[in-house]
Parts: C-alpha cells; structure tokens; sequence
C-alpha cells in the first residue's frame, strides 16, 4: 500500500515538472528586459531623453514609424555614443528582429498631460 502511494505521488509530481516559464522569451518581453528602462517613454530613460535632445519627432522608439530594421540592427550590435553594444549571445539576430517587430507594431502608451493646458489668455 505504502509503495502505491510513493508511486502515485511519484506521478502527482512529475506531472507538476513541466515548467511553462522555460519558454523563449518573444520580441515583447526581450525589449521589456533590454530596452525599455533607456527607451520607454518619459523622464528617467536615458536613451529617450538624449534623443528627444537629438531632436527626433518621437523621442521613445515605440510610437516612432522612421526606424530601418537594418538601423537598428546595427545600433544594437554597435552601440551608439552613449548606449552599450549587445553581443550574440545577450540578443540574437532573431531575437533583435523580434525586437524591431514589437517596437513596430506595439501602440505607445497614451499621454495626457496632468492639467489640461489653457488656450487664449
Ligand atoms: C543603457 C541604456 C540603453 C539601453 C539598455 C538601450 N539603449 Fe538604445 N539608445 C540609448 C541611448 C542613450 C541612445 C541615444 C544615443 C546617444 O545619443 O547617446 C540610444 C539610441 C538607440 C537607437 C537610435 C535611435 C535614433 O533615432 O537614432 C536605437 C535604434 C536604439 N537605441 C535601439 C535600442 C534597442 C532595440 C535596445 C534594446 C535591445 C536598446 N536600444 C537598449 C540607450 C540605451
């Protein structure tokens, strides 16, 4: 009797084993991980910041519709002034075209200003 517990539990546990986290992560989760803290919208994410200063129309790269996949390929591989390279084995080429595909194809978050801003007077 003890044994057929042991075995069913045995069961019970392996069943539990498979683990769905293992997965890959996608184009959405690897720019959450690698690239939001510099590039989200907003104050405090560098990369946003010093390229709004460079002047570009969109200053966080989702929401921006002029990015070359080929660009931001070599961007990543090479680094750009103040932001670090990132070799083969951080980020695939796989991994960074998913990348440019989420940054393509994700919304940006909307942005209200805190007070509505005053017309005329
Ligand atoms: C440590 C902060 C940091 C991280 C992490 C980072 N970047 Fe950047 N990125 C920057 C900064 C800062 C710039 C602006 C270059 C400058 O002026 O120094 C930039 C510029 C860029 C540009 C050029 C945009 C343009 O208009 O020329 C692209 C494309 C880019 N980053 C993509 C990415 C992607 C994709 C990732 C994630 C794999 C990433 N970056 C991760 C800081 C970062």
């Amino acid at each position: 009797m003890k044994k057929l517990i042991a075995i069913s539990l045995l069961g019970i546990l392996s069943a539990c084993n498979s683990n769905p986290t293992a997965e890959k992560p996608d184009g959405a989760e690897n720019y959450a991980l690698m690239c939001a803290g510099c590039h989200d919208p907003g104050p405090g994410h560098p990369g946003t910041m010093l390229l709004e200063q460079a002047g570009r129309p969109v200053a966080s790269l989702i929401g921006r519709d002029d990015l070359e996949l080929e660009y931001l390929r070599a961007i990543v591989r090479q680094g750009l002034i103040e932001m670090p390279p990132f070799r083969p084995t951080e980020l695939s080429d796989a991994e960074i075209d998913e990348i440019y595909a989420h940054i393509m194809s994700a919304k940006p978050p909307v942005t209200t200003p805190a007070k509505p801003v005053k017309k005329g007077s």
